[in-house]
């Protein structure tokens, strides 16, 4: 395994608490905002739950999916969903339960990609974000992840009809789509619907994390190719991999609603909005950052040296090398720190 990197950024997280005002901790992308009450509610009412929960979800949760699926992304055709234990516990497993030999992932991305690979032993193939320009044999499992962590950047349509033409040389098109709800000034486009129906070797992962503040309970779900999702859900039958039942019916319940999501989008973007001109003040370049939870930016230095400067203004952010070698001269700002600590980061970074 690679080494952990959050270890690595312990020293600066030291530097920024000795800050007189305390630290402001905007290098993870942990929700901060509340689980909406109903949410909660919902996970209350399930909490008297003695029995075995069902891997391929309760019959209230796969309706909520499917409706979902149908109505917010678009799917046509044949597919299938799996509720999953949170999207990380997805990504990491996937290459081993599909035996995958060769993995292609994209060269700045989310580090799980890489250590799903590396824990089915598989080859790793790093790719431009950009399919279109892909020069590449197809590997048999290929990640894509839109709107991108640590980028926020929205893959256009045709990129994603490019990755996902690789199907036809055999390969399974995994698209990690946990971001989905979050479009600000792109809205991602959703792979099912450029799919349109034809849902062979196609799986797309998305979460309940970000989209509904329960990165807590850990609540995700895959949905796509019925014949992928069948020998996933037998693996995972054998495996103990179930979603804990007050979670299901919390999960079916937030899934049927989008105006809590609406609402936290617009918290996220309004973040942005503050936040950019702020950094941009002061010789960041902010690039893609069009959607999600991250601004993802350079002020051209190496990027220790910039998650050096505002450690010494009480804040941590991301160096770029985490998500790849391509992003040693970027850093990674999240935008889960409440508005307070938000507007504390401007002040700080404006004035000292
Ligand atoms: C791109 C991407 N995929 C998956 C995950 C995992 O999210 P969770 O396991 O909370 O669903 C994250 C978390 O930050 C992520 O950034």
């Amino acid at each position: 395994m690679p080494d952990f990197p959050w270890d690595l950024l312990a020293p600066y997280g030291v530097r920024a608490k000795n800050h007189p005002k305390g630290a402001i901790d905007l290098s993870q992308g942990t929700p901060v905002d509340p689980t909406p009450d109903f949410i909660q509610k919902a996970l209350h009412e399930a909490s008297n739950a003695p029995g075995y929960p069902v891997t391929t979800g309760s019959p209230e949760l796969r309706r909520a999916i499917i409706t979902y699926c149908r109505d917010q992304l678009g799917a046509a055709g044949e597919f299938d969903v799996l509720p999953v234990i949170g999207s990380k516990e997805f990504v990491a497993w996937l290459p081993f339960m599909l035996r995958s030999k060769k993995v292609l992932i994209p060269e700045i991305a989310y580090p799980t990609y890489r250590v799903g690979a590396i824990i089915a032993g598989a080859e790793i193939k790093e790719v431009g974000i950009d399919a279109t320009k892909w020069n590449t044999d197809s590997g048999d499992l290929i990640w894509v992840n839109t709107p991108s962590n640590p980028t926020g950047r929205v893959h256009s349509a045709d990129e994603i009809t490019a990755a996902l033409a690789h199907r036809s040389r055999g390969a399974i098109v995994a698209v990690d789509e946990c971001y989905f709800s979050f479009g600000d000034s792109k809205k991602p486009i959703s792979t099912f619907q450029l799919a349109r129906g034809d849902n062979k070797n196609f799986l797309t992962v998305h979460s309940l994390s970000k989209r509904s503040n329960l990165a807590g309970y850990r609540g995700a779900f895959v949905a796509g190719d019925p014949a992928l999702i069948s020998r996933l859900l037998e693996l995972r039958k054998h495996a103990g991999m179930m979603a804990p039942a007050p979670v299901q019916h919390a999960v079916a319940v937030a899934l049927g609603d989008e105006v809590h999501v609406q609402e936290q989008a617009m918290v996220y973007a309004a973040r942005r909005k503050r936040l950019a001109p702020a950094l941009t003040s002061k010789g960041f370049a902010v690039d893609f950052s069009d959607a999600g939870l991250y601004i993802w930016c350079s002020n051209g230095e190496e990027d220790w040296a910039q998650v050096a400067w505002f450690a010494e203004r009480g804040i941590l952010v991301t160096p770029g090398n985490f998500y790849g070698k391509g992003g040693a001269r970027h850093i990674r700002i999240a935008l889960t720190a409440t508005d307070a600590k938000i507007d504390e980061a401007i002040e700080r970074i404006l004035h000292s």
